[in-house]
This record gives C-alpha cells, structure tokens and sequence, in this order.
C-alpha cells in the first residue's frame, strides 16, 4: 500500500478536556506519523469553507459553531494507507457506534462533538491539507 498524508483535526471538545497528547498517542501507537501540526482557532467562517460539502445538511450551522467554539489541532498524519487507517483508528462517527479502543469511543461527547476529524479520500486529503498548511510546513 502506498504512503500517504491525511489531514486530521482535534476538534474543540478534546482540546478543551486536555486530549491532544491521549489522541495523538492513538495515531502513532497505530503507525501515523506526526508531519505538521498546529493549534489555531477558526471563525465559524473559516470553519464554513472547510466543511461546505455539509452545507445543506441540517447541522451545518452547528457544526460550524462549534469548531470555531474553541481552540483545534490542525495535524497533517503520514503512513502506509493513512486515509483509512486514520478512519479506523478514528471510530465511526456517532460514539455509540464506534468500537472499542477508537478515538471516538473512548472520548467522543456526541455525534457532533466527536473529538476528531479525518479526511475520507486521498483527493480530499489534499484539498484540505493545502487549506491549513503551506509547502513550507510540510518536512516529511
Ligand atoms: P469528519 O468529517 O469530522 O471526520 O466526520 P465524519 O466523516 O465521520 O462525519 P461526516 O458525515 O463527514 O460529518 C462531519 C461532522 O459533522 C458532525 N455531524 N453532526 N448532528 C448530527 O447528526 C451530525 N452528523 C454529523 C460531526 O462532527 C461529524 O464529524
Ligand atoms: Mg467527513
């Protein structure tokens, strides 16, 4: 399987409940490497554009308040089929539905306030990797 990068996202709850080492552990314990990393807070504007893909489902509104209610940790994950194996390691998106030893399992709130976010393709991965990060941040 090819190496690729994925981006990630400690989201507001986790940031607020002091999560950022525990997940992070989670990513390399599963062999994701940390490349680029940084807390930023977003406006629910900045936090619009990311998710426009979302922008007629009935949370979108929510979603972006959310994300801009609080600090989050912007993180570029590189391995061996990273896309996936971030989703995996991830949980499903609902916590009730995640199995255990997932992220969202043992630190997600709710379906909306689920700890982390993770890209769902490699195309997508890019796109969302260029928006938080310059070629200059990225050393591999
Ligand atoms: P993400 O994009 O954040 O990695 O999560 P995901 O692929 O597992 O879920 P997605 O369907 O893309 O939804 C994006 C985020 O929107 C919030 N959400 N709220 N209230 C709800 O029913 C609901 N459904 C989704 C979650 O924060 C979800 O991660
Ligand atoms: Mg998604």
């Amino acid at each position: 399987m090819a190496v690729e990068r994925t981006l990630s996202i400690i989201k507001p709850d986790a940031t607020k409940r002091n999560l950022t080492g525990k997940i992070n552990a989670k990513f390399e314990d599963a062999g994701l490497r940390i490349v680029a990393q940084k807390r930023i807070q977003l406006t629910p504007a900045q936090a619009g554009v990311f998710y426009e893909v979302h922008k007629e489902r009935p949370f979108y509104g929510e979603l972006c308040e959310f994300m801009a209610s609080g600090p989050v940790v912007v993180q570029v994950l590189e391995g061996e089929g990273a896309v996936a194996k971030n989703r995996e390691v991830m949980g499903a998106t609902n916590p009730k539905d995640a199995a255990p030893g997932t992220i969202r399992a043992e630190f997600a709130e709710s379906v909306g306030e689920n700890s982390v976010h993770g890209s769902d393709a490699a195309e997508t991965a890019a796109v969302e990797i260029a928006y938080f990060f310059s070629g200059l941040e990225l050393v591999g």
